[in-house]
């Protein structure tokens, strides 16, 4: 297998109903992984894009992130209707999704 060009990491974590954190998994994001997963099938892309889930990443309340690497670009509030979007911009001409990019006042 040749040395996968991308690299898309999904927060999947999840917290119990009602947790003051709450958490992407609770948000969905196993729903956004699924698509993920059936689009870069659709279009043959697996081996040249890597797709995994992760443990909290610590922007809980922005879930479901997902970050794209090498660029580390991250992304917030994603939703299965906007991969196809984040698929054709981003991972195969190169330009993130701005509107769907975590703010820098997010970071402390
Ligand atoms: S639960 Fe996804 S960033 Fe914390």
């Amino acid at each position: 297998m040749p040395k996968p060009k991308r690299h898309i990491v999904i927060c999947t974590n999840t917290r119990a109903p009602g947790h003051p954190k709450g958490s992407c998994g609770e948000k969905g994001a196993q729903n956004v992984v699924m698509k993920f997963a059936e689009e870069l099938e659709k279009r043959g892309l697996f081996g040249s894009v890597v797709l995994s889930g992760s443990t909290c990443v610590g922007v809980c309340s922005a879930g479901p992130i997902v970050i794209v690497y090498p660029d580390a670009v991250w992304y917030q509030g994603v939703k299965p209707e906007n991969v196809n979007e984040i698929l054709e911009q981003h991972i195969l001409n190169g330009k993130p999704v701005e509107r769907l990019v975590v703010p820098d006042s997010a970071w402390g």
